[in-house]
């Protein structure tokens, strides 16, 4: 059980009572040594497991050598590598990068390079979406009024529009693209004239917002607007990227290329570290001084991420990710096919949701919260998200296993007759 300092800001809420003394691949233990199986990965970040040996042993051996080479003052070795290896797995052209240390820094990031480039002020955001806390993020999150509430005035010039989020819509796939991307022509011919727009900002999976895949038509649909409008399309692949959808970026499957792309979180495999990647043009755009930052692509995070990349392509991670997050699925359908109170099973990858859903409809966040909190105590550590709090999400290391799936399926079977009974 976890000891909660009296330091701590009381406004910190710990999703499980654990007290983490070490972590192992898809393990956390605790102080006395009992075993978690962990489906949180530190909220998506731990993409190799914890502790990965070849991660370890890459950091350990650059803390040794150098662990701050300030990147504006000087430059070091693993950022160079870095850069030039994430050339070869992101979007053709799309590889100038900036690195900070945060999902909403490369945001903010993200949006001066948009605003700069273009001359244009607005941006078009999607309903659920999460984008950071930091206070123009925070502008451009609406995964839960709580990001937003009381901090006010927030940056002007964000538009939202609703995000095709069919279960939530009572439509199917196609009839919730269709209705958002009206929404969205809708928007730009009343809210944001296209020539004031400098951007949209998209999660190929809402996060926070709940685990709702947006379907390749929605994002080609985004594209094509993009295009005739000259708006620049960013994909916000804080918790997409790096293979968690099964592909290597979430986008990927709906052939399209995106302008600007964030990436944080899996990145590093827990190291603090983030980017965004734009082509050399695009940044180009941008006004000298408008980039920089104390501790971006910090070395030892930069050697992280490089040994990450090696673990991700020989350990063939991305399909892994993509079998086991069909055999999670699969197994979770099942648990749900028995407890009605599970309304929609979906997700891409190995970013898995359970929406609970009371018999009137109404989101059912006291059951998700109890099945969470249930799940915890039999060892099995998730997460829940969405605007309500009612989807228990799913998030393991990429590098689990088709054991450890079917043992995080009978947990949450267990976990549910518990909570049923
Ligand atoms: C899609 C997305 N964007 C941005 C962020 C913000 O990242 P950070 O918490 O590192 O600031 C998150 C964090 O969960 C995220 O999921």
């Amino acid at each position: 059980m976890a000891e909660q300092s009296a330091a701590l800001s009381p406004l910190l809420k710990q999703a499980t009572p654990v007290l983490a003394a070490r972590g192992e691949g898809v393990y956390i233990f605790d102080e006395d040594d009992r075993r978690y199986l962990d489906f949180t990965a530190g909220i998506g970040v731990t993409s190799t497991g914890h502790c990965h040996p070849r991660v370890v042993d890459a950091a350990q051996r650059q803390v040794a050598t150098l662990v701050h080479g300030q990147y504006t003052t000087v430059m070091h070795r693993p950022l160079l590598q870095l850069t030039e290896r994430l050339g070869s797995v992101l979007p053709q052209g799309v590889d100038r990068l900036f690195y900070v240390n945060s999902g909403s820094e490369a945001v903010e990031a993200a949006l001066r390079l948009a605003r700069q480039a273009t001359g244009r002020q607005n941006a078009i955001v999607f309903q659920g979406g999460f984008h950071g806390r930091t206070m123009a993020a925070a502008s451009l999150t609406t995964s839960g009024t709580k990001i937003r509430a009381g901090i006010g005035p927030l940056m002007p010039g964000v538009v939202v529009s609703p995000f095709p989020y069919a279960y939530r819509l009572g439509m199917s796939e196609e009839e919730a693209t269709e209705f958002a991307l009206r929404e969205l022509d809708y928007q730009l011919a009343t809210v944001s004239y296209p020539q004031d727009t400098a951007a949209i900002f998209i999660e190929p999976v809402l996060g926070e917002g709940g685990y709702v895949p947006a379907p390749a038509a929605f994002l080609r649909g985004l594209r094509e607007r993009a295009d005739k409008h000259d708006i620049l399309l960013v994909v916000d692949e804080v918790q997409t990227g790096f293979g968690r959808t099964g592909d290597f970026w979430g986008h990927e499957s709906a052939g399209i290329r995106p302008d600007i792309v964030i990436t944080a979180k899996g990145l590093a495999s827990g190291f603090p570290l983030s980017a965004i990647a734009a082509s050399q043009s695009l940044m180009e755009k941008a006004w000298p001084g408008s980039q920089g930052g104390t501790y971006g692509g910090n070395a030892v995070s930069c050697a992280a991420a490089l040994a990450t990349l090696d673990v991700i392509e020989d350990e063939g991670l991305v399909a892994n990710a993509a079998q086991m997050g069909e055999r999670l699925q699969q197994g979770l359908a099942g648990v749900a096919a028995d407890h009605p109170g599970i309304g929609d099973v979906r997700g891409r990858g190995l970013m898995v949701g359970n929406e609970f859903t009371a018999p009137d409809g109404s989101p059912d966040a006291e059951t998700a919260t109890r099945a969470h909190k249930a799940a915890a105590e039999k060892g099995l550590l998730l997460l829940t998200c969405g605007p309500h709090g009612n989807v228990v999400r799913m998030i393991p290391p990429l590098i689990v296993t088709a054991d450890q799936i079917d043992e995080a399926v009978n947990l949450w079977s267990q976990t549910m007759k518990e909570v049923a009974a």
